[in-house]
C-alpha cells in the first residue's frame, strides 16, 4: 500500500475539550474542520481506516461462487469475491498491469478480466494470463503478480476487512458482542435484497447515532408510534464496550413486541430465542467506525457507511430477518409496510445530516457543549480521539527516528 503518513493538521490539544474523563468535566463537539478538511481527511484514513477492522457487508449477499460486490473506503476500490471453495476473499480493483478498475457494481464472474488489455485474474486475485506477456516473454512469471489482498475475516455473518496485517483479530476486537447478542441468531440471518451503497454529500461522522433528537426531530414521526426519550431511552444498555469502539443505547418499551409501525407494535413474527426484556426492546449498537445494529424483536437492522471524501460518505442499510420470517407469504407485504411506517423518520435524519454538514462549514460553526443526554457522542469521541492520538504520535516517533539516523 503507497500512502504517505503525516501527523495531525489539527494539533493534538485542541481534543482536549472533547474528551470524557472520570471527573465528569464538560465536554464540547469535535472541531468543525473535522467534517470538511482534506488535509484532516488524509489523516484520519490513517488514523481510522487504514488501522482498524471496517465492515463492508454480509457474506449470504455473495452466496455463489463468482458473486462479486465492489465497494470503495477512501480512495481504494476493491472487490469482495466468494471464490470456488467457498471463501471470500477481498483484493483491490486495481489492475496491475496500468491501474483500470476491473469490475464495478455487483454481479457473478468465473475470472476477473480487465476490460483494458485482457489481463484475467482468478477469483482469488491470482494473475493467469497477460496477453503478449505471459505467452511470450520467458522471464515473465504471473506468479510474480496478483491483486493485493486485504485481510478478512468473518462475524455473525458479517465480512470485515483491515488494511493493518499488525492488529489484533477481529474476534479480539469485537470483545463479548457476539455473545451478548446470540439470542438474535443474526448469523443465519439474511436481508430480502442486497445492501446498497448510495453516495451522500456529507462527512462519514455525520452518521453517528444518538437519541438527544429522537424526542425532537423526530417527536411527530417516531413519536406516535414508540415511547419517546427521555424516559425510554438507557444510555447504560449492556452492549457497551468503550475501549472496543462498541457504543449502545436501547429503547425500552413497557410492553412486548413493541416497534416503530403505524400498530406500535412489530409486524413480522418474533425472532425465536428472544427473552422478554429483548423483546421489549429496541438497542442500538454503534461499532466503530462504520458499522451501526440495531437488534429489534423480529428483525435486525444494519448500516455501513465508508468514506469517499472529506464531505462524501457513502451509506446504505439492510433489514435482516431469519429464513422463516422471508419464507412466509405476508412477508413482502409486511415488509412494505415497515418502510413506508419508518420512512418519515429517515427523511427526517437525512435532512438533519445535510444541514448539519452545511452549518460545520460556516465561519460561524463552533464547538458546541455537549449534554448529558449524549452519552453516545461522548463514548464515540473518546474512541476517536484515541485513534487520533496513536496515529499522531506513531508519525512523530517514525520522524524522529529517522532524523536520528539521518543525523
Ligand atoms: S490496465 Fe488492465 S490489462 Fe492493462
Ligand atoms: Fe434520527
Amino acid at each position: 500500500m503507497n500512502i504517505k503518513k503525516t501527523i495531525s493538521p489539527i494539533p493534538m490539544e485542541e481534543f482536549n475539550i472533547s474528551y470524557p474523563d472520570e471527573k465528569g468535566t464538560p465536554i464540547f463537539s469535535l472541531p468543525p474542520e473535522l467534517y470538511w478538511s482534506k488535509e484532516f481527511y488524509e489523516f484520519e484514513l490513517n488514523a481510522v481506516w487504514r488501522s482498524d477492522w471496517i465492515c463492508v457487508g454480509r457474506a449470504n449477499e455473495i452466496p455463489n461462487a463468482g458473486d462479486y460486490n465492489t465497494i470503495t473506503i477512501g480512495n481504494d476500490p476493491l472487490i469482495v469475491i466468494r471464490d470456488r471453495s467457498g471463501a471470500v476473499n477481498v483484493m483491490s480493483n486495481v489492475c496491475q498491469h496500468k491501474g483500470m478498475l476491473i469490475l464495478e457494481g455487483r454481479g457473478n464472474t468465473r475470472r476477473l478480466q480487465c476490460p483494458l488489455h485482457a489481463w484475467v485474474y482468478s477469483t482469488k486475485g491470482d494473475l493467469v494470463t497477460a496477453p503478449g506477456l505471459s505467452d511470450v516473454e520467458e522471464d515473465f512469471d504471473v506468479k510474480d503478480v496478483c491483486l493485493p489482498k486485504i485481510r478478512t475475516d468473518m462475524w455473525e455473518g458479517f465480512i470485515f476487512i483491515t488494511f493493518d496485517e499488525t492488529i489484533p483479530s477481529l474476534q479480539d476486537r469485537l470483545g463479548h458482542l457476539g455473545e451478548q447478542i446470540k439470542n438474535y441468531g443474526l448469523a443465519e440471518m439474511r436481508g430480502p435484497e442486497p445492501l446498497e451503497m448510495q453516495t451522500f454529500d456529507w462527512n462519514w461522522k455525520i452518521f453517528n447515532d444518538e437519541c438527544y433528537h429522537c424526542g425532537y426531530l423526530h417527536a411527530s414521526s417516531w413519536g406516535e408510534m414508540y415511547p419517546l426519550p427521555p424516559s425510554a431511552v438507557d444510555e447504560a444498555s449492556i452492549y457497551n464496550d468503550g475501549s472496543k469502539g462498541i457504543v449502545s443505547y436501547d429503547l425500552l418499551s413497557t410492553h412486548i413486541d413493541a416497534a416503530p409501525t403505524n400498530t406500535g407494535t412489530i409486524l413480522q413474527p418474533p425472532l425465536p430465542g428472544l427473552t422478554d426484556e429483548e423483546r421489549k426492546r429496541l438497542s442500538y449498537i454503534t461499532v466503530a467506525p462504520n458499522m451501526f445494529i440495531v437488534a429489534m424483536p423480529d428483525k435486525v437492522k444494519y448500516f455501513i457507511w465508508l468514506p469517499a471524501g472529506p464531505k462524501q460518505t457513502f451509506y446504505g442499510v439492510s433489514w435482516l430477518y431469519p429464513e422463516s420470517t422471508l419464507a412466509r407469504d405476508d412477508f413482502k407485504k409486511n415488509y412494505e409496510q415497515e418502510h413506508t411506517d419508518l420512512w418519515p423518520v429517515m427523511e427526517e435524519d437525512l435532512f438533519a445530516w445535510r444541514r448539519t454538514q452545511a452549518g460545520m462549514e460556516s465561519s460561524f460553526a463552533t464547538r458546541g457543549r455537549l449534554t448529558s443526554k449524549e452519552q453516545v457522542i461522548h463514548r464515540l469521541q473518546k474512541w476517536l480521539i484515541d485513534k487520533y492520538r496513536a496515529e499522531d504520535a506513531a508519525v512523530r516517533a517514525q520522524d524522529t527516528s529517522a532524523s536520528a539516523k539521518v543525523g
